[in-house]
């Protein structure tokens, strides 16, 4: 639901504005003064804020910088009378400035506009770089006959609600091939909203997947939702699916096969629509058999099961999405990188590739980086020698994953040290903002200040 504040000095406007807006479904809050809605802003996230010029005890120019400055993703529209601020507002970044009086009628006809323009930026901004080439409905290069029995099964499932399982090696796609299911599925206007399950303990992640209510637990000051009400309408993606404890597991199940849950601390069940894909790097069966995994819950998840294989067995895709990554890069770091040396391209096809898709992607970034000439050759590539590489090590190869940690791990402590403004932490890094906001959403790093709906 979107998350509206409104801040209006003129009283009969403001109630107006609430009524009608509550009516079409809308989230909405009010804040009296200045200082209430600079308070509101900082603890919450608005997709939309109406700002009065004069609003008790801060301006409405006040109110927009905060906003701006807070979430990137919000709306701010500002009212005045006989245009003072105008200009100001403007520049400042206000999405709308309305001279009062004003009709009601007029009023919502603006806040109608711009809540479709912002869902069509968030639309725009989520399909930016996954979707280069826009002909592509599925967002994933690779022609070799394992990648198109994996469209085919894309095609298949993606009109239905049936849950999929998505099998394979770290890096290969599992989440680009989730994705592409969402698109292609009647939710595609919905979120596509993600969880490793992996990455928290127990009880944050249930706490992230189901939400909690106002003072469940110490700490817990304000109700939050979950990713499963976020994904309503929408996919949810439960990643590395396999890790989670067994009371996690029972609750997952629950959601999943009656589509409701309690939020944590809570008593209200809440009913939601949504449709389930889970993916995995570890063997499941095997997990069964350890009484690591329910049975129940797995065949849940496995009513259709895909196997995204690893980049040595499909070797025909290498050179394709070398090159697809190559003019991501070139075009993304601004260089003039025309292609490979025959050499090079060699090499990329002989080396094995633990760590997938995503280390060659990671390869092509750093190779782009290193090119002095024109094409790529051999030693812009840091591989590992020839001779290791078809007897690699496993120790090797998480070596070269953790350079991809590593990254992380810069990006993160920077952003929280510049407070999760990027521009603050690419500054921090020495990287162009450009390059921050990539990153960023190649490591799939979200933070609740910025637009929910991007991630
Ligand atoms: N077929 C493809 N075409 C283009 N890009 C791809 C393709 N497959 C994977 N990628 C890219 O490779 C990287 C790894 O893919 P993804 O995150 O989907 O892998 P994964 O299987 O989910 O990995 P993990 O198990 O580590 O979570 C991503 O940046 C993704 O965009
Ligand atoms: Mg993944």
């Amino acid at each position: 639901m979107k998350n509206i504040l409104v801040a209006e000095d003129d009283r009969s406007l403001r109630d107006g504005l609430v009524q009608s807006m509550s009516r079409s479904g809308y989230k909405v809050q009010v804040a009296q003064t200045g200082k209430d809605a600079l308070e509101k802003i900082e603890k919450q996230v608005f997709d939309l804020v109406i700002a009065g010029h004069r609003v008790g005890g801060a301006d409405g120019l006040e109110i927009l910088r905060k906003a701006r400055s807070t979430n990137a993703g919000t709306l701010v529209i500002v009212t005045g009378e006989n245009g003072s601020g105008a200009v100001e507002a403007m520049k400042s970044g206000a999405f709308d400035y309305l001279q009062k009086p004003l009709s009601l009628e007029a009023f919502e006809m603006k806040i109608q506009r711009a809540m479709e323009h912002q869902r069509l930026v968030v639309r725009l901004s989520s399909m930016t770089e996954p979707l280069a080439d826009p002909s592509d409905r599925y967002g994933l290069v690779g022609n070799s006959s394992s990648m198109r029995e994996i469209f085919k099964v894309i095609d298949k499932v993606a009109a239905s609600n049936a849950t999929v399982l998505i099998q394979g090696e770290t890096g290969t796609g599992k989440e680009r091939v989730a994705e592409a299911i969402h698109r292609n599925s009647p939710r595609h206007d919905a979120a596509f909203v993600r969880m490793n399950c992996a990455s928290l303990p127990d009880n944050l992640l249930e706490s992230e997947l189901f939400g909690h209510e106002k003072g469940a637990f110490t700490g817990a000051d304000q109700m939050r939702i979950g990713r499963f009400e976020m994904a309503n309408d929408g996919t949810l993606f439960l990643d590395e699916v396999g890790n989670m404890s067994a009371n996690t597991q029972a609750k997952v199940l629950r959601a999943i096969q009656n589509q409701e849950f309690e939020r944590l601390g809570g008593s209200r069940t809440i009913k939601v629509d949504v449709r389930i894909i889970a993916a995995t790097n570890i063997n499941l069966e095997a997990a069964i058999k350890d009484g690591k995994f329910r049975e129940d819950l797995y065949y849940r998840l496995n009513v259709v099961n895909t196997m995204v294989p690893p980049l040595r067995e499909r070797v025909e895709d290498i050179v394709p999405l070398a090159e697809y990554f190559l003019k991501r890069f070139a075009r993304e770091l601004r260089r003039r990188v025309a292609g490979f040396s025959a050499e090079a391209v060699r090499r990329l096809q002989e080396y094995r590739w633990p760590g997938n898709v995503r280390e060659l992607e990671n390869t092509i970034e750093r190779a782009v980086l290193m090119c002095e000439g024109d094409s790529i050759r051999p030693v812009d590539l840091t591989l590992l020698d020839r001779e290791h590489t078809l007897g690699m090590t496993p120790a090797l190869a998480v070596d070269l994953l953790n350079l991809e940690a590593l990254e992380k791990t810069a990006l993160l402590e920077a952003l929280k040290r510049s407070n999760w403004i990027q521009k603050e932490a690419a500054k921090l890094l020495g990287v162009s903002s450009r390059v921050m906001n990539y990153k960023v959403h190649k490591h799939g790093i979200t933070h609740d200040r910025w637009s929910k709906n991007r991630n």
